[in-house]
């Protein structure tokens, strides 16, 4: 494995030998696995958890890390070709990317969507250009349409927790009060469906996924046995379901615009998830964030704090999972 920047780069029996690595590296460590390595991480946007998770997991291997996050105590970065750098940063990421590259072993950035243009967005412009400019192990810390290291995660906790295979998967649309990218909702889609589960998209109007994510989702569903379709209608989706995937993200039916955001959501703060919402579920259906979460914006304190919810699980998971993303890039089988 070169780069990990899309789960749907792997084949299933690829994605099931990483997750068999990672529980290997957690009930046998090694420590000195990656003795002498570094890590280096961009964040041009803020994280808790893949940045912690990340530093953890290389200090857990032997290895060492450093990490940029421009404009707080380093140069601003420009990330726009053919600017015309007469503003705030101070280099371009044409030159600042290769020089962290050419210090490091393996690179990980992250690069959230713009959030003005679907098709730019969709086409990964930002993470890219950055991403033509590594000629090392490159890992994808979230870019504007994926984030394979949640999704790597959110399958190892499902099968931690040993949630049936072909079971039904809900990701949900949840309440926020912004537009909020449509990263996660799109890696996990797919994590799910290339899994074989049966997935359900419950969103409101003006919130569909976009085509080529439900298309890309459907392909990896064809090769496994799953399914996939969407739906506004609750009660039918969460009927019999074993997970609840919560997630915020933004309007693509007026996408860049956020006035026409805005009107669409100020109707939508009943999306907030909570126990009445699991009435006809699964008895043991779970609760699945990827955080952070606004407690009782997106969802109440019932859930978050019940024992449906395994968001912990998950964000615990992101150590594992990426483990094992950096065992492979930089130590092979
Ligand atoms: N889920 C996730 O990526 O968390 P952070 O944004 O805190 O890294």
């Amino acid at each position: 494995m070169k780069r990990f920047v899309d789960l749907a780069d792997l084949t299933r029996e690829e994605v099931t030998a990483l997750l068999e690595l990672a529980r290997r590296l957690e009930t046998r460590p090694e420590p000195h696995a990656l003795a002498g390595r570094i890590l280096g991480l961009v964040f041009l946007n803020p994280s808790l958890r893949t940045l912690a998770s990340f530093q953890a997991g290389m200090a857990r291997l032997g290895g060492s890390s450093f990490v940029i996050t421009p404009g707080q105590g380093t140069w601003q970065l420009e990330t726009t070709l053919g600017a015309v750098m007469d503003g705030a940063a101070a280099e371009h990421v044409r030159e600042g990317i290769p020089v962290l590259a050419s210090y490091c072993d393996a690179l990980g950035i992250r690069a959230f969507a713009d959030g003005k243009d679907l098709a730019v967005d969709l086409a990964e412009t930002r993470f890219n250009a950055m991403a033509g400019l590594v000629d090392k192990p490159l890992i994808n810390l979230e870019s504007a349409i994926n984030h394979p290291c949640q999704a790597l995660a959110d399958w190892k906790t499902l099968d931690d927790l040993a949630v049936p295979r072909a079971g039904r998967f809900v990701l949900s649309w949840a309440y926020h009060p912004r537009a909020l990218p449509i990263a996660v909702p799109a890696a996990v889609l797919h994590m799910a469906a290339l899994r074989g589960m049966e997935v359900i998209v419950l969103r409101p109007e003006g919130f569909a996924l976009p085509k080529p994510l439900m298309d890309k989702a459907r392909s990896a569903a064809e090769l496994s046995g799953g399914s996939v379709r969407e739906t506004d209608d609750r009660d039918e989706a969460l009927s019999g379901a074993h997970i609840l995937y919560a997630k915020e993200w933004g309007a693509t039916a007026c996408y860049g615009q956020p006035e026409a955001d805005a009107a669409l959501r100020a109707r939508l703060t009943g999306w907030c998830v909570r126990n009445d919402w699991f009435e006809r579920a699964a008895p043991d259906c779970r609760l699945m964030h990827c955080l952070p979460v606004r407690r009782n914006v997106a969802v109440a304190d019932e859930v978050l704090d019940s024992a449906r919810s395994i968001v912990q699980r998950e964000a615990y998971n992101r150590l594992t999972a990426q483990m094992a993303v950096l065992y492979r890039l930089l130590k092979g089988k």
